[in-house]
């Protein structure tokens, strides 16, 4: 199946509410778990940073499961922003370590020049120069940093995509079962961002699938 970009930006407000609002419960808890599973020995304290955070959830996971550090969140899109609140609500004493930042990728201000673990989930897809999310990488990434990127992957038949919306949002709403459907056309395959990483000068990033839906893209920089 050829890609079909999608908008880069979640602007619209109803789209952002939808997003705030939905339950990501499976895969965001996989993706604190692959952290884990991949870097199991963290240092006490540190900073974190989100790439394209949307309302937070990834940063407040992180800062939840690891309380000796604080996240920066980074995202273009005021309305996904917005919503920080709400979701910093479901998780207690997380609020004074979490901080969303509004800025366009890759070359926005954020708080602090480099980060000693770089996230993302779910921005690579919107990408229509994927390179935008691995010069943010390198940019902000310190030395000995471990980086966990976790995003879709898009199937191979547009059946595949029918199929995945029913199994995984059939009970969400019509806005969120369109988004999904949207970011699985959009999304790229392994083999493409393999691609990526060389073109970046990133050999040290390895990417994997880890479900039916989803790849991760994981290392430690040099
Ligand atoms: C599908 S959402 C994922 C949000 C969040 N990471 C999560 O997992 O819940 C993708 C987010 O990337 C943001 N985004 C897209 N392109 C961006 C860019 N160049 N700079 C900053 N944010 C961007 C969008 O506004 C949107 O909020």
């Amino acid at each position: 199946m050829e890609r079909i970009p999608e908008p880069e930006l979640m602007a619209e407000d109803d789209q952002a509410q939808a997003y705030a609002l939905a339950d990501f419960e499976e895969a965001h808890r996989r993706m604190l778990e692959v952290f884990h599973d991949c870097f199991p020995s963290l240092p006490d304290t540190g900073h974190a940073v989100d790439l394209g955070c949307g309302p937070g959830d990834i940063a407040c996971r992180f800062a939840a499961r690891y309380p000796g550090w604080r996240v920066d969140g980074v995202d273009a899109s005021p309305a996904m922003l917005g919503y920080g609140p709400v979701v910093m609500d479901r998780y207690p004493g997380v609020a004074t370590r979490v901080t969303l930042v509004e800025g366009l990728l890759p070359h926005c201000p954020v708080p602090r020049e480099r980060y000693d673990v770089v996230l993302s989930n779910s921005l690579l897809h919107h990408l229509a120069d994927p390179q935008v999310l691995w010069i943010a990488v390198r940019r902000l990434v310190s030395s000995g940093a471990p980086v966990l990127i976790m995003d879709l992957v898009r199937p191979a038949a547009d059946d595949d995509v029918d199929g995945l919306v029913e199994e995984y949002a059939s009970g969400e709403p019509e806005v969120l079962r369109r988004d999904f459907a949207n970011s699985l056309r959009a999304a790229y395959r392994v083999d493409e961002v393999a691609s990526q990483l060389v073109e970046a000068r990133l050999p040290w990033l390895a990417v994997a699938m880890v479900t039916d839906r989803h790849m991760i893209v994981s290392g430690v920089a040099p």
